[in-house]
């Protein structure tokens, strides 16, 4: 049995990377709540620091090595002023880099991968307990096996009692890990092959998220729409049924997802759009590139027509449906012509935004053994033309708002005294003038002008009291 510690400690987490992370930070902080640790957004004032770290493009490693850097003169100012500093590194550079990290970097005390984090607590007190054995002995707890246990099981769901209050929107992750296997990827070897959440721990998730307050859940995974988790009679339900079932809770107004393959948006999930508003219509969906050749090369397992013929199905169900996407330039043996290809794409599509990256050579990934490395001067002017032409097409987006009228989730108070902030159904931060009676939530909101960045609107309606 694992004793209740009744002193507060400080815990800091260092989140990089994907919103998977985010999650999982959070996760490892209700984890730890019990065990008298208490988050702090104070490093200095921190008695144990995380870095949950990402090895999804190059230099991650190296970054983390330089933070530990820091994290060792951190601890030194720390045992100067009477006190000490624990350190652990999770996430998927550790669980790529385990005992490397180790060996390299003394200062770490614990190395977890993203499939360990329910043994956190032991692996605390395990660390603790290694701290008082001669400095020649003292190594770091490592832990990144793949364990048979479902993690999420172990692990503290977010329940009323342990959720720090997190606000009015929140991260649900619901599937982890990835069979797909494209060429430029990390993501199957770091986070491993696909595992779905069941049905009802899922919905327990929510209800108990929404009676804490949430308003909008995001659902994550890697494939998310993947999703194939059993209910209780041991059927398979896909993240379609799914969305109809979160729909049920009374008092969830919002519910998003990502990331989505375009090979998994199947027809139960595009019904699902057309039929649920509580789905909101902005749907992220990464094709990569325009090029048939080097989605070929890249192992989407799709073209680009398939691509765009999907776009289509969804917008004949959802036509107020805009999209968002991720692209990588310069894959090897990509040609100008390749490229041209994907700005081509972009502009059939039009995108509302879109995040895109120059490729990155991660080891022991098929990308890499590839020939045809493209040169880094290419990739860099390759990119500046792709978020020149996706820069113009999120700007465009944002000045069509402008005359709408539209529900915004009001979050927060603005940056002004007399403003409120929030988000728009497509992600925008929208601020008007209004008093911190609306925050919490969904009021009509006319789009009367843009700013960098955001939307500036007008309250339509009042809330009903
Ligand atoms: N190099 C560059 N970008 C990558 N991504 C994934 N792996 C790589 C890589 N090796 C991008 C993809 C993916 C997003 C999360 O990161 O666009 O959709
Ligand atoms: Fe990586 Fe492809 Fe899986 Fe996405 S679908 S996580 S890009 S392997």
């Amino acid at each position: 049995m694992t004793e209740i510690i009744a002193n507060t400690k400080k815990l800091f987490i260092k989140t990089y990377g994907c919103q998977m992370n985010v999650y999982d930070s959070d996760r490892m902080a209700d984890a730890l709540a019990p065990h008298g640790y208490e988050p702090t957004g104070d490093i200095m004032a921190a008695d144990l620091v995380l870095l949950n770290t990402c090895h999804i493009r190059e230099k991650a490693s190296e970054k983390v090595f330089s933070e530990l850097g820091r994290m060792k003169e951190l601890q030194d100012l720390r045992r100067a002023a009477g006190a000490d500093l624990m350190i652990g590194v999770a996430g998927c550079v550790a669980q790529a880099e385990g005992e490397e990290i180790a060996r390299r970097a003394p200062v770490v005390d614990m190395v977890f991968g993203p499939q360990s984090y329910h043994r956190l607590p032991e692996m605390l007190s395990e660390a603790a307990s290694r701290r008082s054995l001669h400095p020649s002995q003292q190594r770091a707890v490592v832990d990144t096996d793949y364990p048979e246990e479902d993690k999420f099981e172990h692990l503290p769901a977010a329940s009323k009692e342990v959720t720090i209050k997190r606000g009015l929107t929140a991260f649900l992750t619901v599937q982890e890990g990835c069979d797909k296997f494209c060429a430029f990827c990390v993501v199957p070897y770091t986070r491993g092959s696909e595992v779905s959440r069941p049905v009802s721990q899922v919905l327990t998730e929510a209800r108990n998220l929404v009676a804490a307050g949430v308003k909008e859940i995001t659902l994550l995974g890697q494939n998310v729409n993947a999703y194939h988790g059993l209910d209780a009679a041991g059927r398979t339900v896909g993240l379609g049924e799914l969305a109809y079932l979160l729909a049920d809770i009374a008092g969830l107004e919002r519910v998003r997802y990502t990331t989505s393959h375009p090979r998994d948006m199947d027809d139960a999930l595009i019904a699902a759009h057309r039929d649920l508003d509580i789905l909101m219509p902005y749907l992220h969906l990464p094709v990569q590139s325009g090029s048939d050749t080097m989605l070929k090369a890249m192992n989407r397992r799709h073209t680009a027509a398939e691509y765009l013929r999907t776009i289509e199905r969804i917008k004949t169900a959802r036509p107020d449906m805009a999209l968002s996407g991720d692209f990588i330039v310069g894959f090897p043996g990509e040609t100008e012509q390749d490229f041209e290809d994907t700005l081509s794409i972009i502009r059939d599509v039009g995108y509302a935004s879109a995040y895109s990256f120059k490729y990155s050579t991660r080891p022991g990934t098929p990308g890499a053994n590839l020939g045809g490395q493209i040169a880094e001067e290419i990739k860099t002017e390759r990119l500046h033309r792709l978020q020149d032409l996706v820069n113009a097409q999120t700007t465009a987006f944002h000045a069509a708002c402008v005359g709408k009228t539209m529900p915004v989730l009001i979050e927060r108070p603005g940056r002004m005294p007399g403003q409120v902030g929030g988000r728009s159904p497509y992600l925008q931060a929208v601020h008007l003038d209004g008093s911190p009676d609306l925050i919490g939530a969904i009021h009509q909101v006319e789009i009367v002008g843009t700013s960098t960045n955001s939307l500036v609107g007008r309250l339509k309606v009042a809330q009903a009291a």
